[in-house]
């Protein structure tokens, strides 16, 4: 029997340095901010002391749903939307390709990690 390739998992993943992040948001301040996190993502991020790490890794989980979903939809890091459940774990709570919300369409988990000078992410979808 062939197998769908369609409903395979997919994964994805990406990983940042944090010096350069840090910089980028020094210097892009909130508009850039405003461009790429979405103001519930921008709250959870500014409970921290340092925030830098945790907007570092949520920008990572969004670049590994784009690769993995690279196969359905090209994706844009602003249209993505990941929460965080009680106990602290991510998940995606919104993908939007061209103003169309196609989350419902697909599994996806994401897990997100960071250190002193990277953060990484890694995301698997899998269409319904
Ligand atoms: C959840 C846990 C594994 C996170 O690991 P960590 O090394 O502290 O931190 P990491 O940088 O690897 O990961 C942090 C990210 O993990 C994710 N995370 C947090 N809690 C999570 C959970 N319960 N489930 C899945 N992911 C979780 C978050 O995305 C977080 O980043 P964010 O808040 O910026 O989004 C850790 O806090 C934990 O609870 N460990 C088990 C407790 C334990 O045994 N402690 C004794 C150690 S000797």
């Amino acid at each position: 029997m062939e197998r769908d390739q369609n409903k395979l998992p997919q994964m994805g993943i990406d990983i940042e340095s944090m010096a350069r992040f840090r910089k980028i948001l020094e210097d892009g301040g909130e508009s850039f901010l405003n461009r790429l996190f979405a103001a519930s993502e921008q709250q959870y991020c500014q409970r921290f002391m340092d925030p830098v790490p945790h907007f570092l890794g949520l920008f990572c989980a969004k670049e590994a749903v784009i690769k993995a979903m690279q196969d359905h939809y090209a994706l844009l890091v602003s249209g993505i939307e990941i929460g965080h459940h009680k106990n602290r774990a991510p998940y995606v709570c919104k993908m939007l390709y061209q103003d169309k919300e196609i989350q419902d369409a697909f599994e996806c988990s994401v897990s997100i990690s960071h250190c002193e000078d990277y953060a990484t992410a890694v995301a698997m979808i899998r269409k319904k």
